[in-house]
Parts: structure tokens; sequence; C-alpha cells
């Protein structure tokens, strides 16, 4: 109650905007939570804050359309089990607000091919295949357009969309400077820990919905004994010294990182309580344990009315569509567009 007051007394003076997204692509695990959902939830209470389902996105890697839609609800739910609240934030379905993909074109002939072909998650899902789809190439603007359609000021993410948030920047002021002002030029804002979690199994990767395997990962929904489970068998090393050293020991930091992002304590002060692997193992198992149980309980409940979750999406759509075609028909203008 406190905050939302706050937030209210905030919105007469300009309360900045915040956007962010995540593709409805397989189930949320512990890094989408500690890199982003969780800094959403914050967000909310001090920004107007924008959320989006990105569905379009999801579509530039072979998908299935029955699971997509499954996924969709799925994650608008446990986004909502996790603490957005739609009576302060808007959370909207990206293809319900046309705007974003009629932005995106105009955003992709503002990018060039060079910069697009720079970005490393092309380079490293599109691994020089032919038959890679075209949209996953201009992926990068259509994600430009989701943040700069709502002249978003800060862009909560994690490590890995850094170098999308820099192009965004460079298209914003690229776009302002030939053709006049039309977007603001949004900043990331990266979590000191937590931005990039890595694979339980095989600690230099970054965890991800994608993998192969589902061991080295913690998923929102895990049960506590597989929660318990995957931490006990995750790859540490063998010289047994809990240091937190993310070069020579990615096994034990990521531990010592899940565990700082959990408890708010920096990595380096919890290494120093423990001497044995098990032990933070075990204070791990339980710290995921507790930041989850909330969650788990409030989806298991949510899950029960899907009607709620359409109602809500169906009012983040409206709320959302009305900003960004404000924007789109500001960047037409200025791009030179005659007017209908
Ligand atoms: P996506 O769906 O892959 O991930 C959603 C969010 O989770 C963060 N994340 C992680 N953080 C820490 N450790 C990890 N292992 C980890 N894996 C994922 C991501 O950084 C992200 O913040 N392109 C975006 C979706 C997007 C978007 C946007 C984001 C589309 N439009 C506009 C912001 C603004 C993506 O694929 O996120």
């Amino acid at each position: 109650m406190r905050t939302v007051v706050a937030k209210l007394l905030l919105t007469s003076m300009a309360v900045p905007r915040v956007l962010s997204g995540i593709q409805p692509s397989g189930e949320l695990h512990i890094g989408n939570y500690l890199g982003a959902i969780r800094n959403w939830v914050r967000d909310q209470y001090e920004h107007d804050a924008f959320y989006t389902i990105v569905d379009l996105h999801a579509i530039t890697v072979e998908h299935s359309p029955k699971e997509l839609r499954r996924s969709t609800v799925e994650l608008a739910t446990t986004l909502i089990a996790a603490g957005l609240d739609p009576k302060i934030c808007t959370i909207f379905v990206q293809s319900h607000v046309s705007a974003h993909t009629e932005l995106s074109w105009l955003l992709e002939c503002t990018a060039t091919f060079g910069e697009l072909s720079r970005m490393t998650q092309f380079k490293d899902k599109g691994k020089n295949d032919e038959s890679v789809r075209a949209g996953l190439f201009t992926y990068p603007a259509l994600m430009a357009a989701d943040i700069l359609a709502y002249q978003a000021d800060l862009v909560p993410v994690g490590e890995d969309q850094r170098q999308h948030l820099e192009l965004t920047r460079d298209i914003a002021i690229r776009f302002n400077t030939k053709y006049g002002t039309t977007f603001t030029v949004p900043k990331a804002t990266i979590p000191p820990v937590g931005a990039r979690v890595m694979d339980l199994m095989n600690p230099t990767k970054k965890m991800s919905k994608s993998a192969q395997a589902q061991s080295g990962i913690i998923y929102l929904l895990d049960s506590h004994d597989n929660i318990a489970k995957k931490i006990s068998r995750a790859v540490t090393d063998t010289d047994n010294q809990v240091k937190y050293d993310p070069p020579s020991k990615p096994g034990v930091s990521n531990l010592l990182e899940i565990l700082s992002a959990c408890i708010g304590e920096d990595p380096e002060t919890i290494a120093s309580r423990y001497s044995r692997y098990g032990d933070l193992k075990k204070e791990t198992t339980e710290a995921i344990i507790s930041v989850l149980k909330p969650l788990q309980q409030n989806y298991f409940e949510l899950s029960k009315d899907p009607g709620q979750i359409a109602e809500i999406l169906e009012i983040g759509a409206n709320k959302a569509r009305v900003i960004a075609n404000q924007t789109v028909s500001l960047a037409k203008e200025n791009i030179g567009f005659l007017a209908p």
C-alpha cells in the first residue's frame, strides 16, 4: 500500500518509464528471475512500468503454434505469480500491439546490415546456417521497436541483452539525428549480481531456456526435491576451496553468485563463511527454495483461473496500444510519410 501511494505521488512528477520483455519459448528459470523478473517487480513500484511477452520474437526460431499459445499464458501467469501487479504495471502480449511490427520496419531501415551481423545472439543461434529465418537476423530491430515505441528511459535486463540495448541506443540516436527528435534514448539496467546465471552442469555457459539438458537448469516451478537434486549435482572442481573466482572456479562462483542474489550478501563475504562445497550447496538450495516458494504457491492459485489472465492481457494491450501508436505516428511523420 505504502509503495503504491509513493508511486501515485511520484506520478505527478515525471516518473521514468521502464519497458522490458521476455520470450514465451520454454519454461522460465532462475536466471530469468534473478537477472530480470525480480527487478521488474521492484521497478513497478517506482516507475511507469510496461512488460511484454514477446511472442513475435519467439517465432524467429522453430516453434509449435499450440505450444506457443500455451507458453504465452503460462508465462503471463508466472510473471504475475512472481509479483507483477497488473493494477500498477502494464503487462501485455507483443503481437496484440501491431505498432511493434510497424515501427520495426522503420528501424530495420535505420539499422545497418553490418550492425545486425555483429550481434552475438544471431551469430550463436544462426551458426551460418542457410535455413535460419530472416526474422532472427532482424530480431534486434524488433526489440528496439519494443523499447522505443514506449519512449522507455530504462530497460531492466540480464547481461546477455547488453549488446541489443547498445544497438537500440545507436538506432534511436541515428533516427533522431536524421529525422528530428522522435525517441527517448534508453539505458539498460543490469543487476550487479545475478545478471548472468550459468548452467549448473556446464558453468562456462549461460543458463538458457533453450539448453538441451535440463539437469543444469533450475526452473521456477521445479519441485523442492528437484532443486535440491540439481544443486547437489552442480559441477564444482577438485581443489575444495570455497572462493569467488569466476575465471578459474566457474562452478563454485556460480553457486556463490546465485546465493548472493538470493540473500543479498556479496559473493566474497559468503565464500569466507564456508570451507566445504557441501555446506555451500545446502545453503544455496535452501535460499532458492525460499525465494521460489511464494511464486510457486501464487502460480498454482492463479492457474486455476485462465480467464483472469486473458482479461489482464487485454487491459494491458489496450493501454500499451495508445502509447505505442502515438510514437509510431510521430516516427512516420518524421521519416517523411504522407499523412493518410
Ligand atoms: P529472454 O526471453 O531470453 O530472457 C528474458 C530476460 O531474462 C534474462 N536472462 C538471464 N539473466 C541472468 N542469467 C541468465 N542465465 C539469463 N537468461 C536470460 C535476459 O537477459 C532477459 O532480460 N531479447 C530478449 C527479449 C526482448 C526484450 C525486448 C527485452 C524482446 N524485446 C525489449 C527487453 C526489452 C530475450 O530474448 O530475453
